[in-house]
């Protein structure tokens, strides 16, 4: 739809979590205007959910190279290393710069820093607050000094739909649909001299996630429709330790924070046995995705649809203090870690893939970057270390931040917004149908989830191609345009699966059991024909 409205700035991010206020706040340090744009309210993204932690190198003894190391395993091989070493590097002090701008993490009696460690790290390295709130009190210090700077526009209940480029294919703005009232209500277009595409993850892709509603995938659809590459979408962490409420549980799941296995919880079966004993190292501090295959894997064994948490060994005073949130969800749902075992199963919680970005969040089209859930630095390979993606968003925003404040000073810059008419938006898709969504999500939880197969992902793909029905589009709505990007990504995702005939990280291919270096130490990358 044409827009009905247009508004202009310099810088126009699109999204709210830690990696969307960290690149307004230092762009507008650097002078230049911005304007933030949310789907819905501020704080309703997925950076508020995130409990275990971030992940820096801070501790004594403790090094970048270590946690470069770390980090590297987990990625099993696919790991962008120069990426990787940056974050690691720039870590700690963006932990330090967090803190100035207002985040209050756990401290000891001595004002030190509290760390814990979650799966794959060899150290003690998450930065923790309020126990396992850690990302409401990062969202709440950002929001706060967002809202404290007036210069800084922001409008929430705006879900942005495509990329606007001038005549040379720069990012020029983007169109958005409004649910607002008065002048900026309905369809509207900002311009813009560069877009910053920070809008999260799209776990609302599964029927089961630990993703907020809002996690539908709009960043990735609006690169793909973009022609900006986009690249290892295969790779969907599930995190392996998900209240269970059911087989049939549908929609955002609580999670139970790895920092709970950190603390000393076991993993145990039916039967009371720590399955986790002798498969790795690490125990139950194995990296994600081998804790999640060997949860599937002794379920179906036994026949069962969850496995245990066992952290009964804690006290009441631990859980209380350690892990508020976690000890109130799982009591909203009738079970006390205090006197008896959490049931838990995998869920998807992140994906490591997204919109292909350089060192410095730039995408293959000119003038927009990416950060946070929606980019793929690199830094998570097929498997994302636990903790390092709060960490990946604040590093890459600050550095697409530094990267637009030299462009500017340098006059590399578009010098000023092109005009509407200038503005090409890319060619519109047919809306689906709100109710496609729930279709999706259990083809892609049934034929594209944790395990698969060429079989069940050909399902999936038919599924998904027979949903769009042309006579009937959807009409444009939030529910529409969701379901939209949903389809959009679920389709880019199950097709990467397909092509990757191997298992490696979180990619589980029963029909391809083995890790395959000789064909596919490699990417997947969208659009699949170059
Ligand atoms: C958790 O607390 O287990 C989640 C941390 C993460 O996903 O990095």
């Amino acid at each position: 739809p044409a827009p009905g409205w247009t508004t202009s700035t310099d810088v126009v991010v699109v999204g709210s979590g830690v990696a969307g206020l960290t690149v307004a706040l230092n762009v507008r340090k650097a002078g230049l205007r911005a304007m933030v744009v949310t789907k819905a309210m501020l704080d309703d993204g997925s950076t508020r959910w995130a409990q275990g932690g971030v992940a820096a190198a801070l501790g004594e003894g403790d090094t970048p190279e270590q946690h470069l190391q770390d980090t590297l395993v987990a990625g099993a091989g696919l790991c962008d290393e120069d990426a990787v070493r940056t974050l690691v590097t720039d870590g700690p002090d963006a932990v330090r710069r967090l803190i100035e701008v207002g985040a209050e993490f756990d401290l000891d009696e001595d004002g030190e820093i509290v760390l814990t460690r979650e799966g794959g790290h060899h150290r003690d390295r998450i930065v923790h607050a309020g126990g396992d709130a850690t990302g409401a009190e990062i969202e709440r210090a950002l929001v706060a000094a967002v809202e404290a700077d007036p210069g800084l526009e922001l409008i929430e209940h705006a879900l942005v739909l495509d990329l606007l480029t001038d005549a040379d294919g720069h990012a020029a703005g983007v169109t958005l649909h409004v649910m607002g009232e008065g002048q900026r209500d309905g369809v509207g277009a900002i311009l813009a001299r560069a877009v910053v595409l920070a809008s999260g993850g799209m776990g609302q892709v599964f029927s089961a996630t630990t993703n907020p509603a809002v996690s539908t995938g709009d960043g990735v659809a609006l690169a793909l429709r973009a022609g900006a590459e986009v690249t290892d979408l295969e790779f969907v962490q599930f995190h392996p330790t998900v209240l269970f409420l059911g087989a049939d549980a549908q929609g955002q799941q609580p999670l139970v924070s790895e920092a709970v296995r950190g603390e000393g919880a076991h993993l145990v079966d039916a039967d009371g046995v720590r399955f986790m004993v002798g498969q790795h190292e690490l125990a139950e501090l194995a990296p994600r995705d081998i804790v999640a295959k060997a949860i599937i894997r002794r379920m179906h064994e036994q026949g069962a649809q969850h496995m245990y948490l066992d952290g009964r060994h804690f006290g009441a005073r631990m859980w209380e203090n350690r892990f508020p949130t976690i000890l109130a969800a799982c009591r909203t749902h009738g079970i006390d870690p205090v006197t008896e075992p959490i049931p838990v199963s995998p869920a998807a919680h992140h994906a490591s893939g997204g919109v292909r970005t350089d060192l410095h969040g730039r995408t293959t089209v000119p003038g927009l970057y990416a950060c946070g859930e929606v980019a793929c630095t690199g830094v998570h390979g097929a498997n994302r270390l636990a903790s390092n993606s709060l960490l990946e968003g604040l590093v890459f925003a600050e550095r697409i931040a530094a990267d637009l404040a030299a462009l500017a000073e340098s006059g590399r810059l578009p010098a000023r917004t092109v005009t509407t008419d200038a503005a090409h938006a890319a060619t519109p898709v047919p809306l689906l149908a709100a109710e496609a969504r729930g279709a999706i999500q259990h083809l892609m939880s049934t034929g594209a989830g944790v395990i698969r197969s060429a079989e069940s992902l050909a399902a999936t793909a038919k599924g998904l191609a027979a949903l769009p029905d042309p006579a009937r589009p959807g009409s444009p709505s939030v529910e529409t345009w969701e379901a939209t990007n949903l389809h959009q990504v679920a389709t880019a995702l199950t097709a990467a699966a397909a092509l990757r005939e191997e298992t490696r990280g979180c990619h589980w291919r029963e029909d391809f059991p083995d890790r395959d270096d000789t064909h596919w130490h490699r990417h997947v990358i969208h659009p699949l024909s170059r």
